[in-house]
């Protein structure tokens, strides 16, 4: 797909086929994260990758009871490090540098995911102790986003969007 059919064709999917992904394509997944770009390049993420149905329902309920996420083929668990970020960047590396980061490599997992003809979902509300548990996170990996991705079994219309009008200003306020 054009970069820009990406970008405007990409929606939220919350609703899965019980489809298994194969190793390549969930291979470029991993790619499009970790080729996302960082504060000095510092790479402050760890990916962890959860298929098994009794950790993704052990997500479910951290994530606040949002079922839908149970069937996607796989959910990309994605963590800051906040340890290699403050090593490189001190307190900004560790407050905001190394959220960033990740938000980038989540980006592209959504994009990536949408040029494969997959569904993805950035999912940010759940409980962050919970999901440390369940992934079993060493100290100082900080859950920023939860990813399900999968076949999708819906295609949303897009939601709407503040007109450049609205949120773009010129040289200042
Ligand atoms: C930081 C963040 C957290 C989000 N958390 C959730 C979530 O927990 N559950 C959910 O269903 N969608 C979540 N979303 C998805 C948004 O609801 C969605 O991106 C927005 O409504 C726009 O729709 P679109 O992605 O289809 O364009 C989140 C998005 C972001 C960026």
């Amino acid at each position: 797909m054009e970069f820009f059919d990406v970008v405007k064709s990409r929606r939220s999917i919350r609703s899965f086929k019980k489809q298994a992904l194969t190793q390549e394509v969930i291979n470029q997944l991993i790619d499009a994260a970790r080729l996302a770009p960082s504060a000095g390049n510092a790479q402050s993420w760890a990916f962890v990758l959860v298929t098994k149905p009794e950790i993704k329902q052990a997500l479910v309920v951290a994530a606040l009871g949002q079922k839908w996420l149970e069937d996607a083929a796989v959910v990309f668990v994605v963590c800051a490090d906040l340890n290699r970020a403050e090593e490189s960047y001190d307190e900004r590396g560790k407050s905001l540098y190394c959220i960033q980061d990740t938000s980038a490599a989540v980006e592209n997992i959504l994009l990536a995911a949408t040029a494969l003809g997959l569904g993805a979902c950035w999912m940010g509300a759940f409980r962050e102790e919970e999901i440390r548990k369940v992934i079993n996170a060493p100290n100082g990996m900080r859950p920023v986003a939860l990813i399900p991705v999968g076949v999708p079994n819906e295609s949303p219309r897009a939601r709407s969007r503040r007109s450049a009008n609205e949120v773009v200003y010129m040289e200042s306020f």
